[in-house]
């Protein structure tokens, strides 16, 4: 299969290198298409694969093409290519709020996925949903999800509406992680940890914590009650979380990000 990557950025090399690593697919059957000539020139120097910035000498050759530049650029892009695509290609799109129909209809094909990956996929510890349109067959969509599982793991959502549910969720959770693992360091170097110590204790802290629940049967709430002895300390800072609807607080940004996603999709 020959596998053509749209934009080599930070998604699109992630992938690159996580397919070539796992050996789905060889150097030569790997294609990605960059903007410029010198950005196509630079990368080859520095990773396997096959280097285009001209669509004409790569989008025909393809039997399946991920777009992984900013939605912003997809306009312009499927301008580009729409000239050159066959409706027996698989199209893969990870671009955040461009609807599979926007897809379809912008470059009059019917096999298109719509994934969204999030940011440890870099090592290959991400979480991608993804959907498809009815006219991907079932041996192509196991092929592009082995294709994902090379970041992470993956679930397949039926409905394209959980892809921006997903994207407030998976995509941009990261950021939310580390948000309150900041507010955490910032305390413990408020308590007189050096930053290289505050950083190990709240990283190692995260770690250990998800790795806990991974591996039980516990729910996060039965793990806090395990943590929290009645007059304790982890109870003292839980009523501070609590008094200043903290969880509340989560939940509306968590909204918020599935509003712009859905505002974006427009
Ligand atoms: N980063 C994440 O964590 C994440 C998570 C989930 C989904 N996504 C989605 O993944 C997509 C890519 O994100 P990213 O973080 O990889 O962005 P990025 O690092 O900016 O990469 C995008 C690349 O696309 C290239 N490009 C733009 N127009 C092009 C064209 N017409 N032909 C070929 N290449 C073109 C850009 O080239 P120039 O730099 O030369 O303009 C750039 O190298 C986005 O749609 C985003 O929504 C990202």
């Amino acid at each position: 299969m020959k596998i053509l990557i749209i934009g080599g950025g930070n998604m699109g090399l992630t992938y690159a290198q996580a397919f070539l690593r796992s050996r789905i697919v060889t150097a030569d059957n790997l294609m990605v298409l960059c903007r410029t000539y010198e950005k196509a020139n630079h990368l080859s120097q520095h990773y396997d694969g096959r280097f285009f910035s001209d669509p004409a000498y790569c989008v025909k050759d393809a039997d399946l093409c991920i777009f992984a530049v900013k939605p912003q650029d997809s306009g312009r892009l499927f301008a580009e290519i729409a000239p050159l695509v066959d409706p027996g290609q698989v199209f893969l799109s990870i671009m955040a709020g461009v609807r599979l129909s926007t897809i379809s209809d912008t470059l009059g094909v019917q096999k298109v996925i719509r994934a969204m990956p999030n940011l440890p996929a870099q090592i290959g510890a991400g979480v991608t949903a993804f959907t498809s349109t009815d006219a991907v067959t079932r041996i192509e969509l196991v092929t592009v999800q082995n294709l994902l599982n090379t970041t992470g793991k993956t679930l397949y959502v039926e409905q394209e509406d959980m892809i921006d549910a997903a994207t407030a969720i998976s995509g941009s959770g990261p950021a939310y992680v580390y948000f309150f693992m900041n507010a955490m360091i910032e305390a413990a170097k408020n308590m007189g940890f050096a930053a290289s110590e505050a950083e190990l204790l709240v990283s190692q802290t995260f770690t250990g914590a998800v790795d806990l629940y991974n591996n039980s049967d516990f729910s996060c709430q039965e793990w806090i009650a395990k943590v929290a002895s009645k007059g304790g300390t982890t109870e003292a800072a839980l009523r501070i979380f609590n008094d200043t609807e903290l969880h509340q607080s989560v939940m509306a940004g968590a909204e918020a990000a599935l509003r712009r996603a859905r505002e974006l999709g427009q």
